[in-house]
């Protein structure tokens, strides 16, 4: 039984007071049960994780970045390396992410290359795929993300796919209000699953596979009870603490 897994994403939202409260929130709702807080995370904004290392490191809640550099070191201003993660405690990086893949040019290789740099410095990876809506309307959704995992699993990377999270972000239902229904979800991650699978077995049955896509409160227990959905990577919804963890306490109840 694959462990399941609610990651925020809070993209370029907080600041120091707002972040503060955010979490006091949720550690003190997680004290109050019965979430264990270890299937929870969060991934903020670069100059946040001090404080967020500060404030989460003696619970079981765990932290990471929205993107990483390919790179170990050298001259790539504005750059953050996986090491420098590793230095603030980071246990995951999102990478790929459609925001990145759209507005900076995020190919498929540099995911990724991505991947393989924060499997390699023993971070977790939590990978997006996901398709436009044009594209969902024009029958191309297995076209896409297939294509997008076969990408990934090149050159040997299936082995960091299985010591990363995958997760399936529809474009068309990220801060739009339209989530996926269960239905639609469950039928691209057994897609995704079955794909891996053509490649290796024991790595697509452990794999974990998040849905991100307007998740919150009043939808995340039907999608969770989908059996190829194991947790959720959430945005907007994830910078309220009690929507958070309506969702955590949904994920908790079918681990
Ligand atoms: P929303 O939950 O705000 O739709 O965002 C999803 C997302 O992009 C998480 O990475």
């Amino acid at each position: 039984m694959r462990s399941k897994l609610v990651a925020g994403n809070w993209k370029m939202h907080g600041s120091l007071t707002e972040n503060e409260a955010l979490l006091g929130a949720l550690l003190k709702g997680l004290a109050a049960g019965p979430v264990s807080a270890s299937l929870c995370a969060v991934c903020v904004p670069f100059p946040y994780l001090s404080q967020v290392q500060a404030l989460l490191r003696s619970s079981r809640v765990e932290w990471g970045a929205q993107d990483v550099s390919e790179h170990a070191k050298g001259a790539y201003t504005g750059e953050v390396s996986v090491a420098m993660l590793k230095d603030f405690g980071c246990r995951y990086a999102i990478v790929g992410h459609s925001e990145r893949r759209m507005l900076h040019g995020e190919d498929d290789g540099l995911v990724r290359r991505k991947m393989m740099a924060v499997r390699g410095q023993g971070l977790t990876a939590i990978v997006c795929v996901g398709e436009t809506l044009a594209q969902r309307e024009a029958g191309q959704t297995e076209s896409v993300v297939g294509a997008q995992l076969d990408a990934l699993a090149a050159d040997g990377g299936v082995g960091a796919l299985g010591r990363s999270v995958l997760a399936y972000e529809p474009v068309w239902a990220i801060g739009t209000g339209k989530t996926a229904t269960p239905e639609q979800a469950q039928a691209v991650h057994a897609f995704m699953r079955r794909r891996i699978a053509m490649q290796d077995d024991g790595v697509a049955a452990g794999l974990r596979i998040l849905y991100g896509g307007s998740v919150k409160a009043g939808n995340a227990a039907d999608l969770f009870a989908m059996p190829d959905i194991d947790g959720a990577l959430v945005g907007g919804a994830s910078l309220d603490a009690n929507e958070f963890l309506t969702i955590c306490r949904a994920a908790a109840a079918l681990q």
